[in-house]
This record gives structure tokens, C-alpha cells and sequence, in this order.
């Protein structure tokens, strides 16, 4: 045996090989993919033949033209002659070039990096599991180049990205060699000088974005994708999510502390136990816990309370479903539940009479669509089967999105906005109303995913548990209250925004903030919805971040006074934007103090209306009462009164607008009935809330830019907070 496998191993160093000149890699890299404009500053490719599912035609989203073609074109960003592909024995290879000092953002739901070059992933649906290798919640192949482009691979396999790592021989601008013996700047990563990118099909379909900043080329491809949606009002208001076992009795009982701890309340969420059985599920409501679902839920509602069910969609032997939506499942079952389908109008139907009979006919408000995500121990392998043809891989790439269309579109039906969580999304759930969350819970983290979800076409939650402390208790708190939901998930240990009776006035403040704030965040949404801009978004979509030349002409860029500096050389992961003007700068437990690095321009502090920096890099010291926030110049922000539930924010709601800053502007207030879809069909108001100069000073007026159709607000009281 030892000697039979010596034998081989040296006939098969001897074996003779000739060299392939016309069969290399690098020679194959030759041909160039074809663009055609499909929209001002969109352009898109077919490399070969890919396969016929991807990730936006199973997610029945389409461009949104109109919008689109609202942005000014522009030209081809690149040299197309640089952009190279091929396919070989079932893959592609997708080739683009990179320059020196080109930033590139993007890749997914990303929780430790927003800066992706120099990285290698593979993007695979997954749980976060503590890496930023590409194993995500939203592992949504697209990235955002400074180089004044984005780029989407628009396939459900699981793609290889080597982003400015791959060194070819050659390369047009290579690498300098160096001596490691003696040369201190030898370095075990020599510079690259392209991306390159290979799918597992035998083609696939690429799209292109142009954009004179990274926030324009985001808007395009969020627009491309379906473009974003604006949640009920109820959505933004605050959620308490109940322990496992909670029924009628204790969810009452839940809501009564709520009122009387004087704490904020939109949504109470139900967990697993109003499901007879869990894991896999019924989606029949347990008796014991819940004897009467439906005066329950219209009570909740007289509360002005809307309910939100937790479901994973793995049916359960015991639910009367079972038999019949069987052979429209997958070989392989997910902890002994069976897997729906949904691309099978079959299993799609069956699940969709399910809910509509046990949940949405009652007026269950929306979902929790847990357990869509990962891990590879508990969902199906790669290489099982679905009815309708599709294989395990291509599934778990879009299984999110289409458990989002398919509860998304039982409320749409009658005409009910819903707004929910999901643990996977990607391009294709762009325009649902579902917001990300996971079991990870580090703090900074979740700030970093906050920050790359504006990049992913997802919108992401740092939802708030248990803590060590009270510090880390009122700094998580202060952060969700900022985020696209409001939420404390207590479904494993019953916390309450009491529970930490030290802090528990700052939590006070900062959610009563966050309802005050709800006129400008709802704004913000629609600015989502019309032109495709994150409602909370990193700092590079911000002028002044990215754009190099700016950058230099603010001094020398070798020089300590430089504040972009700072900016360029390290990632900013714990800062962001939310709406138009406002900048979210969370703090950590431990932390005393923590620098802010302002974009170009005048700063001000939300609190004090004070000028706090003019660009640069400030060090903020707010203590455990408040979260830092800064304003730019001209800032104007609607504002309402405090309020515990959305139910208060109705007609003649005084508006306080606050002005920050000497300069001149206007904000665009965004209104509509806050529940239905009509918006989409033109239903909605919007306001100039306008500020110009009279005898040296600051004045606020008012006019209307569309018919009213809803309005929530009565008189608005001005409030210069820049004396
Ligand atoms: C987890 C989920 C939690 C909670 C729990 C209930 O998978 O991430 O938020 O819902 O299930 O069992």
C-alpha cells in the first residue's frame, strides 16, 4: 500500500504538462461584458447564461422608473474596456479595476467593517456568526466604489469576493517587489489592483450604478431594487416584545405597567407560545394562553396596541396544514417542521389561507419571521431539493425575501401597510416593510450594522435585551431609540425599561425623544420611498467623507489639523446619519468621552441649539442622560409633542420646528393617513417648512407644495435654537 501510493505521487510529479497559451486564465479575462442603459445611470450586463432564478425576479419587486429617471444621467463611470468576464466549467469570473486610494463600502450586512476593501468573502446567507467573512443576515452582493460607482451581481449563489486581493502577472499598475530580508516595507499583502469576483453558475446578470457620490449611487440601486417603503405610523413607535409563555393575562398586564411607568407603547410583541406548538410551528393559537384570540386582539386595539406574532414558517406535524401542504415542501425538514415552498403557488396559497384565517383576519398588525437565515446545522443543506425545482443553495440566498413578499403582500391585499422583523433579507426586499435583527449582541456591533445596512438595501435593528449594567442598559436604549425600530426584545428574560431603576428616567427621556422626533423620521422614510435615501445611513454618503479632492482642498491631508485625515485613514463605524440633517453619535458603557468626526461645515448641538465645530473632530462627554447628537447648518426639524402612542399623533398636532444654525433653508414635511397604501398612489402631503433672512435674522414660514389629502398638524411654533 505505501509503496503504490509513493509510485503515484512520483509518476505524478513526473507527469508531463504543456503549457496552454491559449487556454489561461489571464487570457480568458479578454472578453469585455456588454452594457445597455436601462435607465439614466443604469446599466446592465448579461454575462452568458445565467440561471433563470435570481435574486430580483423572485422577489416581484421592479425598478422604480419614474424616480429614477429624476436623478440627472450621467456617463458610463468606468473604462468598460477594464471590466472583464468569462465563463468556464460552471462558474464565472468577473474582473474590475481598482486605483490607488479608491474606497470601497458595500458587501452585506456587515457588523465589524464598513471599509471592504483588502477582503475576501464569500456572501452566503447565513446567522452572523461573529466574522465579517460574508456569512450575514443581508449578504447582498453589492458594494459602492469612490471611484464614482456601485456594482450588483445579481445572482442567488453563494458569490467569491476578492476585493483588491488577487495579484495578477499582469497587472497594469503592479505591485512594487520588495526584499523582506531588508526592506521594512515589505508587506505579506502587496498592493492589488483589482476586484475580482466569481459566481458558480455558468453566467450571470450584472448591474451598474453611476453616481456623483456614494448617496447617489445608493439611491439608484435602492430605487433599482423596488426603492424603499414608508412603515405605519404605529411602526415607529415603541416595541416591548413578552416573554415565551406570556398570554392574554400577562400581555394585559404588560401593557398596564407600560401606562402606568408612563413609558411609551405601540406594539406588544407575542413570542412562541401563542402557537399551540413551536419549533416547528402550528400557527394555531394555544388555547390555554390564548382562549380568546380575537376579542383579545380588539381590545389590545381599543389600547391603541397592535400585536406582532413571532413565527419561524417550518410546519408542524401537529398543524392541521400538515398533510395537505406536504408535497409542496422541501426533501429536507428544518427541526422536523417542513418547509413551504413559496415559489409553488400550492404552498403558497395553503400558508396564505393559514394566516389570513388564524392571524391577519384578526388584526394581528404583522410578523416576526425568525430561524430564515441559518445556521447550516438547522436549516436544509445545499443540496436539497424544492418542489419547484430550485436547490437548496439558491433557496436559502432568497427564502427571506420571499417569506417577506408573501406576509408583506396578505396586508397589502387589504390595503394595510405592515411593518415587521425578519432575520434575512438581500436586493430583493428592498421595498418590504421588514426590519433585520439577530441574536448578536455586542453593542458596538450593532452600531457598525446600523451603519452598513444603507449599503445592504436592508434596514437593520440593534434591538435591546438584558445587560450587565445600568450604563450598558441606558447606552443601548439611547442607540435603538435612533434606529429604524424602537424595540426591547425580552422574550428570554421579561426586561422591562424599568428594570434598571437608576437610569430608568433617561430611558424616559431618550424614548419620549424619539416619539417627539417621529415627524422628521417619518420624513426620512419617505425620502427612503421617493428617492431612494437611507433612512439611517453611514457617514459616507455625507460630502466631505469620501470625495478625495474635497477632502485635500480642506489643507494638506499630511498635516494633524486635517480632521478628514482621521476620516480617510480609519473607518468610521460608530457614527451615522438619521434623516437629512441629524448626526447619531451612541455611546458605549465605559465610555467617558468619544470623538465625533464632523462632515465639512457647521455643527450644532441638538440639545442646546450651541455651535459645537465647524468640520474636525470633537470629543463628546455627555453623561448617562443623553446620547450625542449634532445638527448641520440650517437644520430644520419637526418636532411633537410627547407622546405614549402613535394614536395621540392625529389631527392638529402642534408642531415645534426647531431651527438650528444662521442659514437659510428648507425641509420638506412629508404626511398620509400613516396606515394605508394610498401614498403610493399619490395620497400624501407635503409641506415647505422654509427659513430666509429678515432684518438679519431668521425667519420660519409655511407653504404647500401638494393638495391636502392628510394632514396631522395644527399650528407650528418656530424655535431658533441658535441664539
Ligand atoms: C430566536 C430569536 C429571538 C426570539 C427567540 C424565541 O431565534 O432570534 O429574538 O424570538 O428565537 O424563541
Amino acid at each position: 500500500m505505501y509503496k503504490i501510493t509513493l509510485l503515484v505521487l512520483f509518476t505524478g510529479l513526473l507527469w508531463p504538462c504543456e503549457a496552454q497559451e491559449n487556454n489561461t486564465f489571464l487570457s480568458d479575462f479578454n472578453d469585455n461584458p456588454t452594457w445597455t442603459e436601462s435607465y439614466n445611470g443604469v446599466w446592465k450586463s448579461v454575462v452568458n447564461q445565467p440561471q433563470e432564478v435570481n435574486l430580483l425576479n423572485t422577489s416581484g419587486s421592479s425598478p422604480r422608473e419614474e424616480d429614477l429617471a429624476k436623478i440627472e444621467g450621467s456617463k458610463f463611470p468606468l473604462e468598460k474596456t477594464e471590466i472583464k468576464a468569462f465563463s468556464k466549467n460552471g462558474k464565472t469570473y468577473i474582473r474590475l479595476p481598482l486605483e490607488d486610494g479608491e474606497r470601497i463600502f458595500g458587501l452585506g450586512l456587515n457588523f465589524k467593517t464598513v471599509e471592504q476593501r483588502g477582503r475576501i468573502m464569500r456572501l452566503h446567507m447565513d446567522h452572523y456568526g461573529g466574522k465579517d467573512n460574508g456569512r450575514t443576515h443581508a449578504p447582498t452582493p453589492f458594494f459602492v466604489s469612490t471611484s464614482g460607482y456601485g456594482l450588483l451581481i445579481n445572482s442567488a449563489k453563494y458569490i467569491d469576493v476578492y476585493m483588491g486581493t488577487g495579484v495578477t502577472k499582469d497587472s497594469k499598475s503592479p505591485a512594487t517587489s520588495r526584499d523582506r530580508n531588508t526592506d521594512k516595507k515589505w508587506t505579506a499583502q502587496p498592493k492589488s489592483d483589482n476586484i475580482e469576483i466569481i459566481i458558480p453558475d455558468d453566467g450571470v446578470e450584472l448591474i451598474l450604478f453611476a453616481g456623483k457620490n456614494i448617496q447617489e449611487t445608493v439611491q439608484r440601486f435602492n430605487l433599482y431594487c423596488g426603492g424603499g417603503f414608508i412603515p405605519p405610523k404605529w411602526g415607529l413607535g415603541f416595541w416591548q416584545r413578552t416573554p415565551t409563555l406570556y398570554g392574554e393575562k400577562e400581555v394585559q398586564e404588560e401593557v398596564d405597567s407600560f401606562v402606568k411607568n408612563n413609558f411609551p407603547i405601540d406594539v406588544v410583541g407575542l413570542e412562541p407560545g401563542w402557537h399551540s406548538k413551536s419549533y416547528p410551528c402550528t400557527f394555531e393559537w394555544d388555547k390555554t394562553r390564548f382562549p380568546n384570540p380575537k376579542p383579545f386582539v380588539e381590545s389590545m386595539a381599543k389600547q391603541g396596541i397592535h400585536l406582532n406574532s413571532w413565527i419561524n414558517p417550518y410546519v408542524s406535524p401537529s398543524s392541521s396544514i400538515y398533510e395537505k401542504i406536504k408535497p409542496f415542501t422541501a426533501t429536507h425538514t428544518v427541526w422536523t417542521g417542513i418547509v413551504p415552498d413559496f415559489l409553488v403557488p400550492e404552498a403558497h396559497k395553503i400558508m396564505t389561507d393559514q394566516f389570513e384565517k388564524n392571524v391577519v383576519s384578526l388584526g394581528i398588525s404583522g410578523l416576526k419571521i425568525d430561524e430564515v437565515d441559518g445556521f447550516d446545522r438547522w436549516l436544509w443543506p445545499d443540496y436539497a431539493q424544492f418542489p419547484s425545482g430550485l436547490d437548496g443553495e439558491t433557496m436559502r440566498s432568497i427564502y427571506g425575501t420571499l417569506t417577506q413578499k408573501w406576509s408583506a403582500d396578505m396586508y397589502r391585499k387589504q390595503n394595510t401597510r405592515t411593518y415587521g422583523l425578519v432575520r434575512a433579507g438581500n436586493v430583493g426586499s428592498v421595498s418590504l416593510p421588514y426590519v433585520i435583527y439577530n441574536d448578536y449582541y455586542k453593542h458596538e456591533d450593532f452600531i457598525t450594522a446600523l451603519i452598513n445596512s444603507s449599503f445592504a438595501g436592508v434596514l437593520w435593528t440593534p434591538e435591546v435585551r438584558s445587560s450587565g449594567s445600568s450604563e450598558d442598559w441606558i447606552r443601548r436604549m439611547q442607540s435603538v431609540c435612533f434606529s429604524p425600530m424602537a424595540m426591547i426584545n425580552a422574550w428570554a428574560d421579561g426586561t422591562k425599561p424599568w428594570s434598571y431603576p437608576e437610569v430608568y428616567e433617561y430611558c424616559q427621556d431618550v424614548a419620549f425623544l424619539r416619539m417627539q422626533l417621529l415627524p422628521y423620521i417619518y420624513t426620512a422614510f419617505s425620502e427612503y420611498y421617493f428617492k431612494g435615501i437611507p433612512p439611517f445611513r453611514a457617514m459616507a454618503m455625507e460630502e466631505g467623507f469620501t470625495n478625495i479632492p474635497e477632502i485635500i482642498e480642506q489643507g494638506d491631508l499630511n498635516s494633524t489639523d486635517n480632521p478628514y485625515v482621521a476620516a480617510l485613514k480609519k473607518e468610521i463605524k460608530n457614527q451615522y446619519m438619521m434623516g437629512e440633517s441629524m448626526l447619531v453619535a451612541p455611546m458605549f458603557a465605559g465610555q467617558k468621552t468619544r470623538t465625533v468626526v464632523l462632515p465639512k461645515g457647521k455643527w450644532y448641538d441638538f440639545y442646546t441649539g450651541e455651535l459645537i465645530g465647524n468640520g474636525g473632530i470633537i470629543t463628546a462627554s455627555h453623561g448617562l442622560d443623553k446620547i450625542p447628537l449634532y445638527v448641520k447648518d440650517g437644520a430644520i426639524i419637526p418636532m411633537m409633542k410627547q407622546i405614549r402612542n402613535t394614536s395621540e399623533w392625529g389631527n392638529d398636532t402642534t408642531l415645534e420646528v426647531r431651527v438650528y444654525g444662521n442659514q437659510p433653508n428648507e425641509f420638506v414635511l412629508y404626511d398620509d393617513d400613516g396606515k394605508s397604501y394610498d401614498y403610493e398612489e399619490g395620497s400624501y402631503t407635503q409641506k415647505v417648512l422654509k427659513t430666509t433672512v429678515q432684518k438679519g435674522k431668521l425667519k420660519g414660514s409655511v407653504s404647500k407644495i401638494t393638495e391636502r389629502e392628510t394632514w396631522s398638524y395644527g399650528i407650528i411654533n418656530w424655535n431658533f435654537m441658535t441664539k
